[in-house]
């Protein structure tokens, strides 16, 4: 899908389905105020104003992130601009199945995240690529729950 192309009406299509998703994640981590999260395909940012801590998101497409502000930067998944071991929390919600290279972006999640952070990435279950990127994720992080969303599998990770 051609995310600079649809920027404007994304929240308009997609915002209820996302925030419902959120909500559900929410439940799962354990947040502190001076906690960092960094969202990972954050795309308009609907995470931003969403959790109770420090947040940045990137993403790949300048017209997405320009619909929303916070700390979103321009950037790929597969080449985060951080420092390793520097979040204490990484989501990524229905984003890795569009990423160029899955792989390579679990790996640089591996890298930011601090040892003991708590990782969420959603996957898209009509997702041609849903096997690999499963196989890919029981490969870098531990499953500590799998949750079955109406349109993705929630994967709470360590
Ligand atoms: C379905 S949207 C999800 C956006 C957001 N996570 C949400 O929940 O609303 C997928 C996003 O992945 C972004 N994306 C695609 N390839 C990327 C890459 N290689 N690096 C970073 N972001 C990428 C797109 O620009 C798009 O904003």
């Amino acid at each position: 899908m051609d995310y600079d192309t649809i920027a404007k009406s994304y929240n308009e299509l997609y915002i209820e389905e996302q925030l419902r998703k959120l909500n559900i994640i929410k439940k799962y981590l354990k947040i502190k105020k001076n906690h960092k999260l960094l969202d990972v395909g954050c795309g308009t940012g609907i995470s931003t104003n969403f959790f109770d801590c420090k947040t940045f998101g990137i993403d790949k497409s300048k017209e997405m992130i320009e619909q929303g502000n916070g700390n979103l930067i321009q950037s790929l998944a597969e080449d985060l601009p951080f420092k390793d071991k520097y979040f204490d929390i990484v989501i990524s919600v229905t984003s890795v199945h569009n990423f160029d290279n899955p792989k390579k972006a679990l790996k640089e999640i591996q890298r930011v995240k601090k040892s003991k952070a708590q990782v969420v990435i959603t996957l898209l279950n009509k997702s041609i690529k849903y096997n690999k990127i499963k196989e890919l994720i029981k490969k870098y992080f531990e499953i500590i729950s799998e949750i079955d969303e109406d349109k993705d599998t929630i994967f709470i990770l360590r």
